[in-house]
């Protein structure tokens, strides 16, 4: 059953492509455009008059939903709220009509999600789900629901679902940009064909990516810092928490720009620093944070695409990924951080698919 891999973490890891692919396929087949009127689970007039949108997640899917923001915010230009489900249930928020609440939950039994969905709903909020399993709490507790079509996940540790939760969240942004008008055809053509290679260039991805030597090099240490800025940065969380929860070796993420203010502290001559240094327009301050941390010493791994040739000049080792709209980057970006967490947690012997203290479904809050 795990199809020849070692662990079911692994088998995930490498199913992306086909889970991407799954999760766009009907939803792309215009050029100009996403289309999502067609879904049995979802009405199109939900997104009609949405001022704001609230998104309530835990832990990976929350992550999932900060990469959202960024891409809804500039495309469809509506503002994005992002909160932790287990908060927000407990502060009594203000929510209520024009609010789109999406709730991003893999399993559909998250209890914490369910509840702030459920508050968002009684208060008049419009509530989507954005979930994995068909039938589950959350479609019942949203007033329309889009899917991810990663298929089972098994793994404690959320990958494939992940990824498929940044495309439907991307789907989203484009499908708003197009009824809002914010962005031109030619722009919504050039991402849907972008969008519409991620598949391709995940396979071609993970075909070249051996974390190997960097795994050994690194996986006795006692700390791992994350940076990154705006996309990057949840990219950088969600490689902290992957490396935390299988490896439990500690780790930290930040925004770049938040080093000097603490955790730069924390740097010595033993610390990897893992940077993700994907293009974007800050890609310059990116780059100045990276010679930051070395200037301390620290060991710099970084995640660039193909065409950075600098950074090669800033960071001990560089980890590539294929060349792409640096908004969609994250999709391939957070690939070698999960097999990097992968192989250190392996190296230490650890059962990857069942860490310790955690459960597959949290039905408890
Ligand atoms: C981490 C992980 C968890 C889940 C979280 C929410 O790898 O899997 O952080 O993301 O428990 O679960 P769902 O998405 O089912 O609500």
């Amino acid at each position: 059953e795990k199809g020849g891999f070692e662990t079911f973490m692994l088998k995930e890891i490498h199913e992306q492509a086909d889970a991407v692919a799954e999760t766009i396929a009907d939803r792309t087949v215009r050029t100009d455009g996403v289309d999502l009127a067609e879904e049995a689970s979802f009405d199109e007039a939900l997104l009609h008059g949405v001022r704001r949108i609230i998104v309530v997640a835990c832990g990976t899917s929350f992550h999932a939903g900060l990469i959202g923001r960024y891409a809804i915010e500039e495309w469809a230009r509506v503002p994005v709220e992002l909160e932790v489900a287990s908060e927000y249930r407990y502060r009594n928020p203000i929510v209520g009509e024009g609010d789109l609440v999406i709730g991003i939950t893999q399993s559909g039994e998250t209890a914490d999600t369910l509840a702030a969905m459920r508050l968002a709903r009684e208060r008049g909020a419009t509530v989507l789900a954005i979930t994995n399993v068909m039938g589950s709490q959350a479609t019942r507790d949203a007033d329309g629901v889009l899917y991810t079509r990663a298929g089972l996940e098994i793994g404690v540790a959320a990958t494939k679902t992940f990824i498929c939760q940044v495309a439907v969240m991307y789907l989203l942004g484009l499908r708003l940009a197009e009824l809002r008008g914010t962005l031109d055809v030619a722009t919504r053509t050039r991402l849907m064909t972008e969008l519409k290679r991620v598949p391709h260039e995940i396979d071609a991805l993970l075909s070249g990516l051996d974390l190997e030597a960097i795994a050994r090099q690194h996986y006795q240490r006692e700390f791992f810092l994350y940076l990154g800025r705006h996309v990057g940065l949840p990219v950088a969380m969600e490689g902290a928490l992957k490396l935390k929860e299988i490896s439990y070796i500690p780790t930290d993420a930040y925004a770049a720009g938040e080093m000097k203010h603490g955790p730069i502290a924390l740097l010595d001559e033993s610390t990897p620093v893992v940077c993700i240094a994907t293009d974007s327009p800050l890609l310059d301050k990116v780059v100045s944070n990276v010679q930051e941390v070395r200037a301390r010493g620290a060991h710099v791994i970084a995640i660039a695409s193909e065409g950075n040739i600098e950074i090669g000049e800033h960071a001990e080792q560089v980890i590539r990924i294929p060349a792409m709209d640096w908004m969609l980057q994250p999709l391939l970006a957070v690939i070698p951080l999960q097999l990097l967490a992968y192989r250190i947690a392996r190296l230490r012997g650890l059962n990857v698919d069942q860490p310790r203290n955690l459960a597959k479904t949290v039905t408890v809050e």
